[in-house]
């Protein structure tokens, strides 16, 4: 099967196509990884490739409780450890880096969250005090902008020094890179927003900022075009991510992953094909015939599985056997804890 050949990003060989798609999993303890990321990063080294959970690049950058960030020198060293561990088992991993703009809350920081217009997320969050409405955000200038471009910037050469294979950019799931680029999030009228071409530079700046320290054959992006999460939209996602694929083939980044949300009754990976030249990686829902199904098809060059690597730490070994999969426990996704993170829980399927 297609799923178990190597393919080749830039100079990074992955033997198989397999992705461990990023999941946050609140386990990292005042934003320091714990030898327990070790431990389960490690435990997954025979994934293609792992992308990490998304690691916030600054203090302002968190929205949720206990995410490990990459911004210290005590967590760079931190994920040194687990970056080794996975190396040690033959892996290969990229960092996510990301930044929750407005999906965060002054009970992280002491200061309000941070977000292109004043536009305040749908719903309600979770904060250290308890669970709070989301907050209108603070709005920063053009050159406060830059100031957190440069933030990504730091982060990238410390994932660097943390001894990652690459970085993707979280540009999906309405945090602040996607809250740039859509329209409903983006009302201002500076050279960061008002025209497409305006509400794509935060996130090509970002992309050159990591290429600082980063050759582009190591840089991915997340995108996730059909998303609505805490109600952002956009007036014509078709073209807006259509365009944010064709700039970021010009970029010459490595790939492009998609979520696989639909989007007009459109697969996001078919509207970015037309665009990005580059390899792209497709997650959502996939099933071992499905992810092969899109390989085959020419449709991605990657697929990556979530859910199914919280249960199944040897998920490549059990696809390529059609073995059966254990079941994912939801409750232990963001619980905290060696359950269902280290320990496997065992459900009745
Ligand atoms: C517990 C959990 C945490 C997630 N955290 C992230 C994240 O940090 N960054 C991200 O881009 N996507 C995140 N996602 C989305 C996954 O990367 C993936 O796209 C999604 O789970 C669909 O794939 P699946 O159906 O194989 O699980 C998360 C998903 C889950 C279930």
């Amino acid at each position: 099967m297609k799923l178990f050949e190597p393919y080749l990003i830039g100079d990074l060989l992955l033997p198989n196509r397999v992705v461990m798609a990023p999941m946050t999993r609140n386990r990292a303890t005042g934003t320091i990884p714990q030898e327990m990321a070790m431990i389960h990063y490690a435990a997954r080294a025979s994934a293609g490739l792992i992308v990490s959970e998304a690691t916030q690049v600054s203090a302002r950058g968190q929205g949720y409780q206990d995410t490990p960030g990459i911004h210290t020198a005590e967590q760079v060293q931190a994920w040194r450890a687990v970056t080794d561990a996975v190396h040690r088992e033959g892996g290969r991993m990229f960092i996510q880096l990301s930044h929750v703009g407005r999906l965060s809350h002054s009970d992280f920081l002491g200061a309000p969250p941070v977000a292109p217009s004043a536009v305040r997320p749908i719903g309600f969050i979770r904060t250290p005090k308890g669970l709070k409405p989301y907050e209108t955000p603070w709005v920063p200038s053009a050159s406060e902008v830059r100031t957190i471009v440069d933030e990504f910037g730091a982060a990238a050469a410390s994932a660097s020094d943390a001894g990652f294979d690459g970085v993707e950019i979280h540009g999906a799931s309405g945090f602040l890179i996607d809250q740039f680029l859509q329209s409903g999030t983006n009302l201002r009228t500076d050279s960061y927003g008002g025209s497409l071409r305006n509400r794509l530079r935060f996130a090509l700046e970002v992309v050159e900022a990591v290429a600082g320290s980063w050759a582009k054959s190591r840089i991915g992006f997340t995108v996730s075009p059909g998303g609505n999460h805490k109600g952002i939209r956009d007036d014509n996602p078709l073209e807006t991510f259509s365009s944010l694929g064709s700039a970021l083939s010009q970029e010459g980044i490595a790939y492009l992953h998609v979520m696989e949300e639909p989007i007009a009754e459109m697969s996001p990976a078919q509207l970015v094909r037309g665009s990005f030249r580059g390899t792209l990686v497709s997650s959502g829902s996939h099933t071992r015939d499905s992810a092969e199904e899109m390989l085959q098809s020419g449709a991605a060059d990657l697929v990556a599985f979530g859910r199914a690597f919280t249960a199944n730490p040897d998920l490549v070994e059990k696809l390529r056997a059609n073995a059966r999969l254990a079941l994912p426990d939801p409750k232990t996704f963001y619980s905290g804890g060696a359950r269902g993170y280290i320990e496997a829980v065992a459900l009745k399927s």
